[in-house]
């Protein structure tokens, strides 16, 4: 990986169909086998479109980080603010103000090269820019790699809860990483 030519910036409306390619090439590496290839490809269809995108960044609370190397969007991350609502999740967590690492991805074509690192550090100093004690996410639980991934930048899994996908109830794991907490 070049560094030189890596840019992490925040996405823009103009990068919405970008997204969704993107989007629609890496949410079924994130799904496990017994996934229904017609559940996933609603999932992109409905949840992962330009449209879905559009709104994500006209929403203040939502934050997208896009890596690019030139004109080539490589990965992605949103942050949605505000502790969650769900009672579950929320009696998993230890600390608070929290914010949710909701989407996380890179293409496979760069994944295991810094890509992935290099987008974390950007996404969990936004998270601290914006506030956040701690941030938290929820990852499939045969998601191995993601797991392994998010474990070597410090989460640690704290809970589980379901995520539904078409037809299907998959188990997640809840992972937290309390931030560092910045010099008085
Ligand atoms: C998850 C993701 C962002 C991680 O990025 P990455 O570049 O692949 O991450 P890295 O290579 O830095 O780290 C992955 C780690 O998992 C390890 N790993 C790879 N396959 C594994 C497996 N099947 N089981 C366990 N660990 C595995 C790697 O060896 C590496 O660990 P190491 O650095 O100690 O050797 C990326 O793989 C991705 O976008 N995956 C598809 C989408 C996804 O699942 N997103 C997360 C949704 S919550």
């Amino acid at each position: 990986m070049d560094p030189v030519k890596l840019l992490i910036d925040r996405a823009t409306a103009d990068d919405a169909d970008r997204l969704t390619e993107l989007a629609a090439v890496t949410f079924p590496l994130a799904c496990p086998a017994s996934s229904r290839p017609e559940d996933i490809q609603h999932h992109i269809a409905t949840e992962l479109s330009s449209a879905r995108f559009l709104e994500h960044l006209a929403d203040p609370g939502k934050t997208l980080l896009c890596l690019r190397e030139k004109d080539r969007l490589d990965a992605y991350s949103m942050l949605i603010a505000g502790d969650p609502i769900d009672a579950g999740v929320r009696s998993s967590l230890s600390t608070f103000p929290t914010i949710e690492l909701s989407k996380f991805y890179v293409h496979p074509d760069h994944h295991g090269r810094g890509q992935a690192s290099a987008l974390m550090q950007a996404t969990l100093e936004t998270a601290a820019q914006a506030g956040a004690r701690a941030v938290w996410l929820g990852t499939n639980d045969e998601n191995h790699r993601a797991v392994r991934f998010y474990e070597k930048h410090g989460f640690t899994k704290v809970g589980v809860k379901t995520f539904r996908l078409g037809s299907g109830v998959e188990n997640d794991f809840i992972l937290e990483l309390v931030l560092p907490t910045p010099p008085a």
